[in-house]
């Protein structure tokens, strides 16, 4: 009995995964040279993303975290989003990145961007692994996205399952068995 038995199809192995966090990386690195890089991770979601990527950063940056309401239980958003627990510092005249799992609906993000931006960053960008543009209902794109993929739900690498699975160390899709109960 082990937590890949519930996986029906990887999508990201491990090695696909430090692919492209190594090619978002050297884009920050190149984009970020001379700035004040602030990245901050949407917890809990990106907390695996963010570790990978920071350390694929080169230039000097500071991390901070923040965590939001999210799906409760389900599968699909409630569209209402409130900061569970907030940055720890100023934004002010900083270059913020924000470090997210995956970009659905954009409720999120796009909650997260009016309200960071209210703090008188020196600019803010969004980076998003996975992102899933058929699901958009809020008008936002990210700035850095690691891959699209089809509306499935899935997890791995961060991304749970009513808090199950984010040990996963690759992104898969569920059997559906597991939704049905
Ligand atoms: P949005 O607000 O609908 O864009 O949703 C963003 C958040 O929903 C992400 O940070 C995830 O926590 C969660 N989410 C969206 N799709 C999935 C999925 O397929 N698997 C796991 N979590 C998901
Ligand atoms: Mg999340």
């Amino acid at each position: 009995m082990s937590i890949h038995d519930d996986v029906e199809e990887i999508l990201f192995t491990e090695e696909q995964l430090h692919e492209i966090v190594a090619r978002i990386g050297a884009e920050i690195n190149r984009d970020y040279a001379g700035k004040n890089l602030l990245m901050v991770s949407v917890l809990k979601g990106s907390l695996i993303f963010m570790a990978d990527l920071m350390r694929q950063i080169t230039i000097h940056c500071a991390i901070d975290f923040l965590a939001v309401s999210s799906y409760g239980n389900g599968t699909t958003s409630s569209g209402e989003v409130r900061i569970l627990k907030d940055l720890d510092q100023s934004l002010a005249g900083k270059d913020i990145l924000v470090v997210e799992d995956i970009l659905d609906s954009g409720n999120t993000l796009s909650f997260l961007l009016k309200n960071l931006s209210a703090r008188n960053p020196a600019s803010i960008r969004l980076c998003t692994l996975l992102d899933k543009p058929e699901r958009r209902k809020a008008n936002i794109n990210a700035d850095y996205v690691g891959a699209r993929v089809e509306d499935k739900f899935i997890v791995g690498y961060g991304l749970d399952y009513a808090e199950r699975y984010r040990n996963l160390p690759y992104i898969g899709v569920l059997k559906p068995e597991i939704y049905q109960g």
